[in-house]
């Protein structure tokens, strides 16, 4: 994992290209992070990290080193060697917005010189590097790809919060439009990750990523469908995972949850669906019935939290009703797309009085009409009903099945006879 230091842009400094641009400077590579706001290139040049799995000390290292410069100015991406694309690629209306990615391709090709090599790792549909990409490039530079300058795809796997599987560790799979493209980035993965995993082409590696989402969203819809039909009939849905999970071959362990959020699962297999729709005229029928089915997980756990206040004649207006996490995945304060906001909302259109508790997500996040509380005994004991939707390590469990009247455990990580999971 060496390789001559180079002069590499990152494009978009959030939750793939922070972590990417630290580890570049780690390995010896002179990194210019660009980001569009200007707010979190000040953050980032006084050594605030916003990103978890950024502690302050190691930007603080980047920064002190001399070879980490976050910009929001666009001429100091002059001179690059190498430019990774890490923007938004969210939804607009249902549709895939490449916003971003078109205005990040407009600034490289400004930059863009023979010999240098430019990879798109943002979520996309298949074609995006190849059709989309290229021609802003070629027609913002004059150069011709393949021939004068070298373009690839390589997904981010990247998975906040775990610190067992990292940047460097996971293999990262790479593409290339040509033979050459596919070498050129091949070489440069290789000085900073353990593996690299080249594949025919950039389509195969857009598909890539969203098979392996599209496979997450699609098991996560099956088991929570299996836990509403299992509450019904009366079975315990969770004993029968753990028990399937013994299973040392073809079976893998997914648990039922509020819905799914982040950046990725609510939105990557609708690139895919979107595609497939437009290219073949077809649905892409699993992404449509797991969207279908997650999407109604907020909407079941406030069924459920009706039934339980209904059995002591009480209505879900006027309770008070504490959620416990808000961000979309466990001990992490991204709350993009969570499902806590969509639990939220339908609580108050019903009356609720809604108070949450999460250590890590900041308020601006956070519908105003919900009361930000600390996980006190006082709160616990106080609330009609207590929801647990993200299951952070920091929240004291015992303390909850102790003080709380009723909760509903979303995540199966309680135990007790005030407990009731979903
Ligand atoms: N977050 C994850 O866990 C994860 C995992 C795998 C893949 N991805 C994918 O990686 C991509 C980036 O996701 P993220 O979570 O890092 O997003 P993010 O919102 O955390 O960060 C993106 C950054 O790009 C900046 N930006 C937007 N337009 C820009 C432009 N034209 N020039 C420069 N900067 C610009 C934004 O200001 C923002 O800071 C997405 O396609 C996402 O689907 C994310």
């Amino acid at each position: 994992m060496t390789g001559a230091c180079q002069r590499v842009v990152v494009v978009g400094q959030g939750y793939v290209g922070l972590p990417l641009a630290m580890r570049l400077v780690e390995v010896g590579h002179d990194v210019v992070g660009y980001d569009v706001d200007e707010n979190r290139v000040k953050r980032l040049a006084a050594g605030e990290s916003y990103v978890e799995d950024v502690a302050d000390e190691r930007l603080l290292a980047a920064l002190g080193s001399g070879h980490f410069q976050p910009t929001s100015q666009s001429r100091d991406c002059a001179g690059f060697d190498v430019a990774i694309i890490t923007v938004p690629t969210p939804l607009k209306d249902g549709n895939p917005d490449l916003g971003y990615v078109e205005e990040s391709g407009r600034t490289l090709a400004r930059f863009l010189r023979p010999g240098a090599t430019v990879v798109l790792e943002s979520t996309t549909y298949p074609g995006t590097t190849d059709e989309l990409l290229r021609p802003i490039l070629e027609d913002g530079s004059g150069l011709t790809a393949g021939a004068d300058f070298h373009l690839g795809y390589s997904p981010e796997r990247i998975d906040p919060g775990n610190t067992e599987w990292g940047l460097h560790n996971t293999p990262k799979v790479v593409s290339g439009i040509d033979g050459r493209s596919l070498e050129a980035v091949s070489a440069f993965y290789g000085t900073f990750v353990e593996r690299t995993v080249p594949v025919a082409g950039t389509r195969e590696a857009e598909l890539t990523k969203l098979l392996e989402n599209t496979f997450r969203h699609v098991n996560i819809a099956l088991v929570n469908e299996l836990a509403m039909f299992a509450s019904d009939m009366g079975i315990d849905v969770w004993e029968a995972i753990d028990a399937a999970s013994t299973k040392p071959f073809g079976y893998m362990r997914f648990t039922p949850g509020p819905g799914v959020g982040g950046h990725c699962l609510p939105i990557d297999p609708s690139y895919l669906s979107w595609r497939v729709r437009r290219a073949l005229g077809h649905s892409f029928r699993f992404v449509e019935l797991a969207n279908d089915i997650n999407e109604h997980m907020p909407d079941y756990v406030v069924h459920r939290l009706m039934i339980a206040l209904n059995r002591q004649q009480r209505a879900v207006g006027g309770s008070q009703i504490l959620l416990l996490g808000l961000a979309y995945k466990r001990n992490t304060g991204d709350a993009r797309e969570a499902p806590a906001a969509d639990v939220a909302a339908r609580l108050l259109s019903l009356g609720a009085i809604v108070s949450a508790a999460d250590p890590y997500v900041v308020e601006e996040h956070v519908d105003p009409r919900v009361q930000r509380v600390e996980c006190t005994a006082a709160e616990l004991a106080g609330a009609d009903a207590v929801i647990l939707l993200t299951d952070h390590d920091a929240f004291d469990y015992e303390a909850v099945v102790a003080s709380a009247s009723w909760v509903l455990d979303t995540r199966h990580r309680l135990s007790g006879s005030n407990v009731e999971h979903l």
